[in-house]
């Protein structure tokens, strides 16, 4: 598969002005995600993961380092956040807000309401394009953050823990929809988690990180079939086997933070 984004060797230190403080959030971080894959980040709190994701989409930079994304052949170069928080605007429709990328970019209006009505089938929101994000529930603000995103015809899209708000039931329909979007769409997703078990049933590989500074500990290649289950036999092996790596991060972590 050819290389859809180059990260190469980021450091990352926040500043804190108020006290002085210097915080290495990140450390040599280097890797190539390929076109296509659904790659999971997972790693104990405060490891960096949410400074990378805000280094890939651009809102932040690296204290040296860098990242480089290829050029697809229609020539489309972007990255795009679905956010934790939905981070929709509170007074725009669920249509309204999914046109909103497009609207900035001048996009003509046919033509943007027409994709967005796309959009709106591919997440399943048919029906609740007028509505206001506080008449929705959590899954379904998330859609609309995802429909959001993909309005703006990321080549990549990074995904800041989505579903962690979200009840069991929601998440887990939410799991099955994301594959589903994500094969339809055959867009790059770069997804972080700290549910071990969201890992195994989403990614095509799984970077594990150590405790901050973040570092890539290793690599975890997942050769399951989909539809994944999380009781099937090979998922739970590698669940286990993820838990017992990250064990030691998570406790370094939280012996970081005076927690043990
Ligand atoms: N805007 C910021 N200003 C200062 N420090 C930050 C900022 N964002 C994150 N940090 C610090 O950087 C480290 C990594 O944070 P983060 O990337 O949010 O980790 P994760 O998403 O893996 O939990 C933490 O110690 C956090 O407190
Ligand atoms: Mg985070």
């Amino acid at each position: 598969m050819p290389i859809v984004l180059h990260i190469k060797d980021i450091r990352k230190v926040w500043h804190i002005e108020r006290t002085k403080e210097q915080v290495v959030a990140l450390d040599g971080i280097s890797l190539d995600v390929e076109r296509g894959e659904f790659l999971v980040l997972v790693g104990p709190s405060g490891c960096g993961k949410s400074t990378l994701l805000q280094i890939i989409a651009g809102l932040e930079n690296p204290a040296s380092g860098g990242i480089e994304l290829s050029k697809s052949l229609d020539g489309h170069k972007e990255t795009g956040m679905v956010f934790q928080e939905y981070a929709l605007f509170p007074w725009r429709t669920v249509l309204e807000n999914i046109v909103f990328g497009p609207e900035v970019r001048s996009v003509p209006k046919v033509e943007r309401e027409a994709n967005a009505q796309r959009l709106i089938e591919l997440v399943r929101l048919r029906g609740f394009e007028h509505r206001y994000p506080h008449e929705l529930s959590g899954g379904m603000r998330q859609r609309v953050a995802l429909a959001r995103a993909l309005a703006n015809d990321p080549a990549v899209l990074c995904f800041d823990e989505p579903l962690a708000s979200l009840d069991a039931q929601t998440r887990k329909v939410l799991q099955v929809e994301l594959v589903r979007i994500w094969q339809e769409t055959k867009r790059t997703f770069i997804y972080v988690t700290h549910a071990l078990d969201e890992a195994v049933l989403l990614g095509d590989r799984v970077v594990l990180f150590t405790a901050r500074p973040g570092r890539i500990k290793e690599i975890v290649p997942v050769r399951l079939p989909r539809p994944r289950t999380i009781t099937g036999k090979q998922e739970v092996e590698l669940l286990e086997y993820l838990s017992e790596r990250i064990r030691d991060e998570v406790e370094r972590s939280l012996k970081a933070e005076g927690l043990t």
